[in-house]
């Protein structure tokens, strides 16, 4: 069904986008092949980085007309394998497109290209007083294009929302070679199909953004964090939602399994005030702009916690533990799977069914025998679980541990949940889709997908065929 990019295609993309801007030798094309996800390893044929939206647009065009596959890339950190070339074909790198085109101070709004970093972006926008929440964990690097792809959230969602709450507006590049605006820079909007949010989380199925206009809000100017820990896992879960009934919303309300924090703070080499005996930990952030008020709210969480038999609560005292706490946080991820060959899943519930789900989950890695690191979004009832494969064979890992996945995720929906809160599907979700989409679900995306991208040749090989 598809073509191979060959000389002619080439030729042309150098044409488009310049010469030295189309990759064809193989060296620098393999880390263009994986990105976070797992082990896997797939081979571009070629690469691309087209510098604006017009010569996304002239790519996009070439290689629908040329039946090739287009996979859009950012910074490769995705942990669904949902922008790896399954297929031998051309993959756009937006790393060019890196410029923040305007702030907007009258409007607070900020518009920007797809390949600006996270975090580059949010500094920009604090040093002007404004806040941009959305923080995924590998913020640092990950692209504010690829946080459109997936939807990504981040620590800080449980109180602002993640990534699809702050985007207005969307210029994409179509298979045509057309650039359209999906909405307008509003806040309100009533006019029509809302083409804005069909994209957010779309993984490159539908066409490639190519400017995006944020709205941002006022930067708070102090927080608080606390760091509780519990003997158990029920203790720990049902204390999340304890928190969230007192009224008080914390910007960050983390969960963490004591093995992820113990192999994130060896890897990372970051002091952590171990508890012993305990089995979780609560990271529990506030914010605002009135520091003593920050101190009550506090003061109101300690009955919540202790109803839930916490063991301890600390406050971080300086800056640098805040920081210290918060690298062990964020490097769970990372250092697991440096540990060991894993899986990891975004399982996500409503809030109050988060005990539950990680019961449900220890229960099923018992009757299947893996390990399973659990930490996350726990505020959002957003679990990821990283499956270890330790000492389990190939037979138990490749044949068994799929049957153990499935009846996670089915625990997740039987809980009114879905499989994936913030990384995707991409590749390694496919197989899965079914728990959660009936026959006629898949009907309805695969019309749209038609509608976007008649000849299949975005992304191909992910869970959306035309
Ligand atoms: C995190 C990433 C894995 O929350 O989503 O650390
Ligand atoms: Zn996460």
């Amino acid at each position: 069904m598809f073509q191979k990019p060959d000389t002619n295609l080439t030729n042309a993309l150098r044409a488009a986008c310049g010469a030295e801007n189309v990759i064809t030798d193989a060296e620098t094309l393999k880390p263009l092949g994986r990105d976070y996800t797992e082990d896997l390893q797939y081979e571009p044929a070629l690469a691309v980085l087209p510098a604006t939206a017009e010569e996304v647009a002239a790519v996009l065009k070439l290689c629908n007309d040329a039946r090739i596959p287009v996979y859009a890339r950012g910074a490769g950190t995705g942990l669904s394998a949902g922008s790896l070339p399954v297929y031998p074909g051309v993959v756009l790198v937006t790393s060019r497109l890196n410029r923040v085109l305007n702030l907007d101070m009258e409007n607070f709004q900020a518009t920007v290209e797809p390949g600006v970093i996270n975090q580059v972006f949010r500094d920009q926008v604090e040093a002007l007083g404004l806040y941009y929440p959305p923080d995924p964990a590998s913020r640092g690097s990950c692209f504010l294009g690829g946080n459109i792809a997936h939807g990504s959230g981040g620590p800080r969602a449980v109180k602002y929302g993640t990534t699809r709450d702050y985007v207005l507006n969307l210029q994409v590049a179509l298979p045509t070679g057309e650039l359209i605006w999906t909405g307008a820079n509003t806040v309100k909007n009533s006019t029509g199909f809302n083409l804005t949010q069909l994209m957010v989380g779309s993984e490159g199925l539908l066409g490639v953004v190519t400017k995006i206009v944020f709205r941002l809000v006022s930067k708070p100017q102090y927080d608080l964090l606390m760091l509780a820990s519990f003997s158990g896992a029920g203790e720990a879960a049902k204390a999340v939602n304890e928190i969230l009934l007192t009224g008080i919303v914390p910007s960050a309300l983390e969960l963490m399994e004591s093995r992820g924090v113990e192999l994130s703070a060896n890897a990372t080499q970051t002091p952590f005030p171990f508890q012993e005996g305990a089995a979780y930990y609560l990271l529990i952030e506030l914010d605002g702009n009135d520091q003593e008020q920050l101190y009550r709210d506090a003061e109101t969480l300690f009955p919540a916690l202790e109803k839930c038999r916490v063991m301890d609560v600390l406050q971080a005292d300086t800056a640098d533990q805040k920081a210290k706490w918060w690298k062990v946080r964020r490097s769970i991820g990372e250092t697991v799977k440096s540990a060991s060959i894993y899986k990891e899943e975004d399982t996500v519930v409503p809030r109050a069914a988060l005990p539950a789900l990680l019961t449900g989950v220890k229960e099923i890695g018992n009757r299947y025998g893996f390990e399973s690191v659990c930490y996350g979004h726990a505020g959002d009832g957003n679990l990821h679980v990283n499956i270890l494969k330790n000492q389990m064979t190939d037979e138990q890992w490749n044949v068994e541990l799929p049957r153990g996945i499935r009846e996670i995720f089915e625990l997740c929906r039987e809980l009114g949940g879905t499989i994936s809160g913030e990384h995707g599907i991409g590749l390694v979700q496919k197989q899965y889709l079914d728990v959660v989409f009936d026959p006629i679900h898949f009907q309805l995306m695969r019309g749209i997908k038609q509608v976007f991208d008649p000849n299949g040749i975005l992304n191909p090989g992910k869970w959306l065929e035309a």
